[in-house]
C-alpha cells in the first residue's frame, strides 16, 4: 500500500468516529487542513476518549468555564472538533502565538488532544 493509500484508509476507518455525526468537514477539506498544519489526517479524525478528556481538561477551566461564558478568554466549548484540534496542533507547533497555550498543548500528544477535543466539544451547554 502506498503512504497515501494508507492515510485514505485511516481517514476512513476513523470517520466512523469522531467525525461521523453531522461533520462540517469533508475528507478532501479534512486532508487539506491536515496538510497545512502539517499533520496527517488521522490527527484531526480519530476519535478520540471523551472520559480522559475530562479528567485531563480540569486544568483548563481555571481559564476556560466550562460554562461556555467568556471573560477575556475564548470559550472552548462551542469549537467544532477539527478547530479544537487544529488550534491545539497550532499553539504545540507554535505558530499560534499565546505563552501560556503553547505551553499547555506542548505537553499533549495525538491522544491528550483528541481526548480533550472529544470532552470540550461535545459538552451540553445552552
Ligand atoms: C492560564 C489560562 C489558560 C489555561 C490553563 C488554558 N488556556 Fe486555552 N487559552 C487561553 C487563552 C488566553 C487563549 C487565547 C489565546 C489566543 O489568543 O490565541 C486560549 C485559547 C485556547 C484555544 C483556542 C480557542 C479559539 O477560539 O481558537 C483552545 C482550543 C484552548 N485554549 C484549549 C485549552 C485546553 C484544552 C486547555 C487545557 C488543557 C487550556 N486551553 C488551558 C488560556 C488558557
Amino acid at each position: 500500500m502506498t503512504r497515501g493509500a494508507l492515510l485514505g484508509a485511516a481517514l476512513v476507518l476513523s470517520g466512523a468516529g469522531a467525525l461521523a455525526e453531522g461533520s462540517a468537514y469533508t475528507p478532501e477539506e479534512i486532508a487539506e487542513y491536515a496538510a497545512d498544519a502539517g499533520l496527517v489526517p488521522a490527527q484531526l479524525t480519530t476519535a478520540g476518549d471523551a472520559e480522559y478528556g475530562e479528567y485531563l481538561g480540569g486544568e483548563c477551566t481555571t481559564c476556560h468555564q466550562q460554562s461556555g461564558d467568556s471573560n477575556g478568554i475564548p470559550a472552548i466549548v462551542y469549537l467544532d472538533d477539527l478547530t479544537f484540534r487544529l488550534a491545539m496542533y497550532a499553539y504545540k507547533a507554535k505558530t499560534r502565538e499565546n505563552a501560556v497555550m503553547q505551553m499547555t498543548a506542548g505537553k499533549f500528544g495525538d491522544e491528550e488532544i483528541a481526548a480533550l477535543a472529544a470532552y470540550f466539544t461535545t459538552l451540553d451547554v445552552e
